[in-house]
C-alpha cells in the first residue's frame, strides 16, 4: 500500500518529536498502521530552514510558505503544530476544504473555534484529531471518547499545565524562585509561546473546555470557563495547607450538577494522601468519575517533545486506518454524535461548590474570632479547621487560617466582604478552593 503522506506546520519542540518519533520507530508504526507513515514535507519560518534541514537530514522537502503544504497534492494530512490562532486557524479551515484530514496539538485554537472546525470537518467527511492538545503523552482524549464511552461522566479533575506544575514542585522541592523555575520550564520546552497562559490558568482552562466537551457532550465554551492562576500563590500558603496536610496544586476541574456545569481552572487544596498531590514537576494526572466505572487516574507526562510526539502520531495511525472508513462509522470528533449535542448551562463561578481554605491577617486581641466565626455561621458556611499562630515578636497581628466545609462560592464571596470589613482584620483575606477528591 501507498505510504500516506503528512505535512508538518512547524517543526518546533512538538513537530520535532513528532518527526523524530516517526524516524526511529518507523517500522513498527507501518506494522500498527497498516501504511507507512512518511512526512513529505513541513513548514518552518525563514530562521530555522537551516535547524530544520538538520533536523531532518534533507530527507524533508521545507518551505516557508505553510500554504505550500496545505494545497500539496502530495500531502494527505496536515499536521497544525504551530500554535497561535493565527494563521493556524485559516490553514486548519483550508486543510479541511480541500478533503485532508488534520491533526492539531493546538487547544487554544480548538477551545476558541472548535465549534467551526468540527462542523466544517464533519461537512467535508474529514478528521480533525487532537490527542496531543490535552495532557501531551496521556492518550485522555481517546480515554474519554472511546474507554469510558459506557459511561455517564460525573466530573473530571485534572492537573493539566505541565509547566505551572513543574514552577509549583520546584518552589516547594528545590526552593527555586517562581521566575528561575519559569525560565527552566521554558528551556525544556514545556511553555507556551506566551507562558502567562501556563501561569494564568489560561492553558489548563483552553484543554478543560476541550474534555468538558467531550464529556458531557456540549460545545466548546472557553469563555465561560473560571481561570485563576498560580502567580498570586504565596510561599506561606503552600506552607500552611501542608501543615493542615494538604497540596496545593493547579487543577482544572468540570464537574456535571443538577444546576449546570462547572467549568473551572485554580489553585486548589487536595489531601495529601490522594495520588493526584504527588503528581509533580512536568507530570499530568486526570481524574474522571464515570458513573459506571468509578473514579479513574490518568497519569503521565504533560508536556515535551516525544511525549506530545507521541500523541500526535497516535492520531496519525488512527486517521492512517480509519481514513478508508466511511465518516459516518467514524469515532464522532467530540465522542457524541453531531446532532446529539446539548447546550447545557455553564454555571457562573459564584454558583459552583466546594470547600475554601481562607487565611486573614487578624489583630490579637479577645473577640475577633468570634466576630469571624459569627460571620460565617450567619451564612450558613461551618468551619472544619482553624489555625492561628502565635504572633511575632514586636508583631500584633496573626495569620489566621480555616478551612470550610463545602458551600455555595456567592455564600463565601458575603463572607470574606464582611470579614474584611471587620475592624480587627487588616488586609485581604485569602481564598484558595479545597477539594476532597475521593477516593483515589
Ligand atoms: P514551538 O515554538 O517550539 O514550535 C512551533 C513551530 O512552528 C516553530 O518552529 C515556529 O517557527 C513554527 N511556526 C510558527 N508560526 C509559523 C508560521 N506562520 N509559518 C511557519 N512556521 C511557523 O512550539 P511547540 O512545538 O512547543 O508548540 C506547538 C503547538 O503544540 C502549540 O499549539 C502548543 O500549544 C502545542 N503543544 C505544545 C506542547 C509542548 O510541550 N511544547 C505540548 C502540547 C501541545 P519559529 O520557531 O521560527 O517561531
Ligand atoms: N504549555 C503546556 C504545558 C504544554 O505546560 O502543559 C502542554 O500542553
Amino acid at each position: 500500500m501507498k505510504p500516506i503522506r503528512v505535512g508538518l506546520l512547524g517543526l518546533g519542540v512538538v513537530g520535532g518529536g513528532t518527526y523524530a518519533i516517526l524516524e526511529r520507530n518507523r517500522e513498527e508504526i507501518s506494522r500498527r498502521a497498516g501504511r507507512e507513515i512518511h512526512v513529505a514535507m513541513a513548514a518552518v519560518r525563514d530562521v530555522d530552514l537551516e535547524r530544520a534541514r538538520e533536523k531532518t537530514a534533507g530527507r524533508v522537502a521545507l518551505t516557508t510558505d505553510p500554504q505550500q503544504v496545505v494545497n500539496s497534492p502530495d500531502v494527505d494530512i496536515v499536521a497544525e503544530l504551530m500554535g497561535g490562532i493565527h494563521p493556524a486557524k485559516e490553514l486548519v479551515l483550508q486543510a479541511i476544504a480541500r478533503g485532508k484530514h488534520v491533526v492539531t496539538a493546538n487547544k487554544a485554537l480548538l477551545a476558541l473555534h472548535g465549534n467551526e472546525i468540527f462542523k466544517a470537518a464533519h461537512e467535508r467527511g474529514v478528521m480533525v484529531a487532537f490527542e496531543a492538545a490535552v495532557a501531551g503523552g496521556i492518550p485522555i482524549i481517546k480515554t474519554l471518547r472511546e474507554g469510558l464511552t459506557a459511561n455517564r461522566i460525573e466530573w473530571i479533575a485534572g492537573i493539566i499545565n505541565g509547566t505551572s506544575n513543574y514552577i509549583l514542585t520546584s518552589m516547594r522541592d528545590r526552593g527555586v524562585s517562581f521566575s528561575e523555575a519559569l525560565k527552566e520550564a521554558q528551556s525544556l520546552g514545556y511553555a507556551e509561546a506566551d507562558p502567562t497562559f501556563d501561569i494564568e490558568g489560561i492553558d489548563a482552562a483552553h484543554k478543560l473546555t476541550i474534555m468538558a466537551a467531550i464529556a458531557f457532550g456540549i460545545p466548546m465554551q472557553f469563555e465561560r470557563a473560571y481561570t485563576e492562576g498560580i502567580s498570586t500563590l504565596t510561599a506561606e500558603d503552600i506552607r500552611y495547607a501542608e501543615e493542615f496536610g494538604y497540596r496545593i496544586k493547579l487543577l482544572g476541574i468540570t464537574r456535571r450538577t443538577a444546576r449546570g456545569i462547572e467549568l473551572r481552572v485554580h489553585p486548589t487544596l487536595i489531601p495529601e494522601r490522594r495520588l493526584i498531590a504527588n503528581v509533580d514537576g512536568v507530570m499530568n494526572a486526570v481524574l474522571v468519575k464515570g458513573d459506571a466505572v468509578g473514579t479513574t487516574l490518568h497519569y503521565g507526562a504533560g508536556a515535551g517533545a516525544e511525549p506530545t510526539g507521541s500523541s500526535v502520531v497516535a492520531d496519525l495511525v488512527d486517521i492512517t486506518r480509519m481514513a478508508t472508513a466511511d465518516p459516518g462509522n467514524r469515532v464522532p470528533h467530540l465522542a457524541f454524535q453531531p446532532d446529539q449535542m446539548h447546550d447545557d448551562v455553564v454555571l457562573p463561578v459564584a454558583e459552583i461548590e466546594t470547600s475554601y481554605y481562607l487565611r486573614m491577617r487578624a489583630f490579637d486581641r479577645p473577640g475577633v474570632l468570634a466576630d469571624v466565626t459569627r460571620i460565617l455561621a450567619d451564612l450558613g458556611i461551618s468551619i472544619e479547621a482553624m489555625l492561628q499562630r502565635e504572633p511575632a515578636a514586636g508583631e500584633e497581628r496573626v495569620d489566621v487560617i480555616m478551612l470550610t466545609h463545602q458551600t455555595v462560592e456567592r455564600q463565601i464571596d458575603q463572607a470574606i466582604a464582611k470579614i474584611e470589613a471587620l475592624d480587627s482584620i487588616s488586609g485581604p483575606v485569602t481564598r484558595i478552593r479545597l477539594e476532597p477528591l475521593g477516593p483515589v
